[in-house]
């Protein structure tokens, strides 16, 4: 059966994912019955279009990649354009929602209001937004299990590399007593570019450069975005909401270049540490500078990669290490929550 998609939101994530569903259509539906046909695309700066037959993706794409919009679709005349993302949540067939939107994660806005609209109207969503998650994790969760919806989120925390399913269901059975990690890109390819020498302000810029960094890149810098990531393990992984305000929060922005070289020459190494401890069922968690040994398994993971340490009582020690960001990593992140979204949908769990 086939699985009609909307985007709400369509920039670089978004168009990422439509390329991987043009490109894999028939591995996904031999090997996984995946049949996912994108219905309709809304977007505040691209315009919005909806055609409950479907839509063709290299059609879609060209329209934003040479108009800026996707209203320019070439059979735009057999489809409805103007709607608004609600509207487009609500009113059209899609069966899941993939809500790529720039998230003010202060708020949560507007992620939040799309994630419960579609719940709410019985439709599934898979996001890579992370305000929802950090800030709305129990209400949205249970709002989706009443309505049996699928919530996928796989890619707030590292993108493609699996922060979340993984320790939720391959090390299921373990009690995870701590979870620390290398959680920003952003400030772990600083870090390792000023222990090549680069400047702070130089190295920020690179970053920028290159699509790491957040569009306000404090967020990074001062730890925010680790910060949120954290609010998300703690409520998914150590199932103990916290805030975001509870998690202890320093940033990079005070590590100076001598502090960074001074470490190296003792085999030492400053990194943006995230941890998360459970304490007697108090989950503790804080985002702060920390210059590690070189025996730490961590001391290896340089430029933007991102790297995780789950403690667990029965398996010990686990390492995962990968992408923490980039269209393609995000854009398959979202293909893992669809994916798992259908194998819920066999087990008419949907
Ligand atoms: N700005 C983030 C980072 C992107 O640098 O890790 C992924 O959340």
């Amino acid at each position: 059966m086939t699985t009609n998609i909307a985007f709400i939101g369509f920039g670089g994530v978004g168009q990422a994912l439509a390329e991987i569903i043009r490109d894999r259509k028939n591995s996904l539906l031999s090997s996984y019955g995946l049949d996912a046909k994108v219905v309709a695309v809304a977007d505040v700066m691209k315009g919005s279009i909806y055609n409950p037959e479907g839509l063709d993706i290299d059609e879609l794409l060209k329209a934003v990649r040479e108009k800026g919009t996707v209203e320019a679709y070439e059979g735009a005349a057999q489809a409805s354009t103007g709607l608004s993302s609600i509207e487009t949540i609500t009113n059209s067939n899609a069966d899941v929602i993939v809500e790529v939107t720039f998230t003010d994660v202060k708020t949560g806005e507007p992620a939040i209001t799309h994630c419960r609209t579609a719940f709410e109207h019985g439709k599934s969503v898979v996001t890579t937004n992370k305000g929802p998650v950090a800030l709305a994790y129990r209400e949205l969760a249970a709002l989706a299990e009443q309505n049996d919806a699928f919530f996928g989120f796989e890619g707030t925390v590292m993108s493609g590399t699996p922060a979340l399913r993984m320790p939720v269901e391959t090390l299921a059975g373990n009690q995870i007593t701590e979870i620390r990690g290398i959680l920003n890109g952003t400030t772990n390819y600083i870090l390792t570019e000023m222990e090549k020498g680069q400047s702070y302000d130089e190295s920020l810029e690179k970053a920028q450069k290159l699509g790491y960094a957040e569009a306000d890149p404090t967020s990074d810098v001062e730890g925010y975005d680790a910060r949120y990531k954290a609010a998300i393990l703690s409520n998914y992984i150590m199932n103990t909401p916290i805030s975001h305000t509870e998690v202890e929060c320093e940033g990079i922005s005070g590590i100076t270049l001598e502090q960074v070289q001074a470490a190296l020459t003792e085999g030492k190494r400053w990194k943006l540490m995230a941890r998360i401890r459970n304490e007697n069922g108090q989950v503790k968690a804080s985002v702060k500078p920390e210059c590690i040994e070189s025996s730490d398994p961590l001391s290896g993971v340089t430029g933007a990669t991102n790297a995780i340490v789950y403690e667990c009582d029965l398996s010990g020690t686990i390492l995962l290490t990968g992408a923490g960001a980039g269209l393609k990593e995000t854009g398959f992140s979202l293909l893992i929550d669809l994916i798992h979204y259908q194998k819920e949908k066999k087990l008419a769990k949907i």
